[in-house]
């Protein structure tokens, strides 16, 4: 810790690892090298897995094989919505430098105040006895989020790039293919898409090697899992990227193939859709009242499978927009009947009730 350079403080504002954790682990911080020492500082919320997994990254990094992962550092996330703003503010508070695009500055705003909205609720736990330093932690991790609606410059010393926009194939290879031309060589591009194949979004670029799937759940705050998808395509460094980059964020990555509702979608949108044709079908409360309410389907899931929410309402907090576009998804198998349409899904999206983004769904909010 003598050596000079090494005392200035970090972007983030956060402390370096203790000297005893550095003594323990034989690692000084010269050998920690300046990004990671920016990843590793993680401020109040480092926990034991995240210091494992930074010890292991270190010491790969030192092995005799030259390191090949991307330190990721600056991320641009594209599509200021609810999972833009989730991912934005995760990896903000994880020390990132984020850079959070949308098409509008009222948009961004919006984002800023979820944000903020999002961090007072976790700090009024964590910080629940020292509420000056929660107020100090939203404001570092804020000062991590620069907005900006100019997609170019917002790419330019980026390694990695985030999408959360519509679930349009068109517009996301669009998206994509503008922003190869670009972004530097190194960066790796993902894609936060639930429903579409990211061989088809990656196929608009030429570094196909370079792209991979991130699949966040909402709230992405709370949420501890990533899905992180490779194609064929996809090279081990970009995967191994993406996964200690998840690992970073102290989520829990899952690998998956690139295949049709990744793990989460295949097996809980099935769930939804019968849930929402069980309503539907007006089945079976009780003999006398045969209108299974919207009521009963959600505390039967609840208190008999332990679900946090009840299908319909989790519906409502996805969005029935969403929810539509798994089942429509492209690369899905026809034939199976698992995630066939719903009359009364479609009404709904049809009349813009859309959930609890929209004030109205299953239910009123
Ligand atoms: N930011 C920060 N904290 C949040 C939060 C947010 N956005 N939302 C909830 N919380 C915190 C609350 O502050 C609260 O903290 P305390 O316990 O300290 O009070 C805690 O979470 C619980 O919240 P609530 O009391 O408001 O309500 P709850 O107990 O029902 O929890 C929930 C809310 C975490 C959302 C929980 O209901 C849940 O896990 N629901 C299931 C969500 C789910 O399945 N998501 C995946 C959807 S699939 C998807 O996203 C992918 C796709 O492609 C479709």
């Amino acid at each position: 810790s003598s050596t000079p350079g090494l005392e200035s403080p970090c972007p983030a504002g956060f402390r370096y690892p203790g000297a005893r954790w550095r003594r323990r682990r034989r690692i000084s911080l010269v050998q920690l090298g300046a990004p990671l020492r920016c990843v590793l500082h993680c401020g109040p919320e480092l926990t034991t897995n995240s210091m494992a997994f930074a010890t292991s990254q270190v010491v790969r990094g030192f092995s005799s094989s030259a390191v090949r992962n991307v330190v990721i550092k600056n991320v641009t996330i594209i599509g200021g919505g609810q999972m833009g703003a989730g991912i934005a503010q995760v990896a903000a508070s994880t020390g990132h430098s984020v850079t959070l695009v949308d098409t509008s500055d009222d948009i961004l705003k919006k984002s800023i105040k979820t944000i903020e909205g999002s961090l007072k609720r976790v700090v009024k736990k964590k910080f629940a006895d020292k509420p000056e330093a929660g107020e100090e932690f939203i404001k570092k991790v804020v000062q991590n989020v620069s907005t900006s609606t100019d997609v170019e410059s917002a790419v330019q010393s980026s390694d990695l790039v985030v999408e959360a926009i519509v679930e349009n194939l068109k517009i996301k290879q669009d998206l994509f293919s503008r922003l190869d031309k670009l972004a530097p060589p190194h960066t790796i591009f993902a894609s936060n898409t639930s429903s579409l194949s990211i061989s088809d979004i990656a196929s608009s670029t030429s570094r196909q090697d370079r792209f991979g799937g991130l699949h966040f759940f909402n709230p992405v705050p709370m949420m501890k899992l990533v899905e992180v998808i490779g194609t064929p395509a996809t090279s081990q460094e970009t995967l191994d990227s993406l996964l200690n980059f998840s690992k970073v964020l102290r989520k829990t990555p899952v690998s998956c193939k690139d295949t049709f509702g990744f793990v989460v979608n295949r097996l809980l949108v099935p769930c939804i859709m019968e849930a929402i044709r069980l309503y539907e079908r007006g089945v079976y409360a009780c003999y006398y009242n045969s209108d299974a309410s919207k009521e009963d389907i959600d505390i039967a899931m609840k208190l008999g499978a332990g679900h946090p929410m009840g299908p319909l309402e989790l519906a409502d907090y996805i969005g029935l927009d969403i929810i539509n576009s798994v089942i429509e998804g492209e690369t899905k198998d026809p034939n199976n009947p698992l995630f066939n349409s719903s009359d009364l899904l479609n009404k709904l999206v049809a009349e813009g009730k859309l959930g609890r983004k929209t004030g109205e769904g299953f239910f009123k909010y």
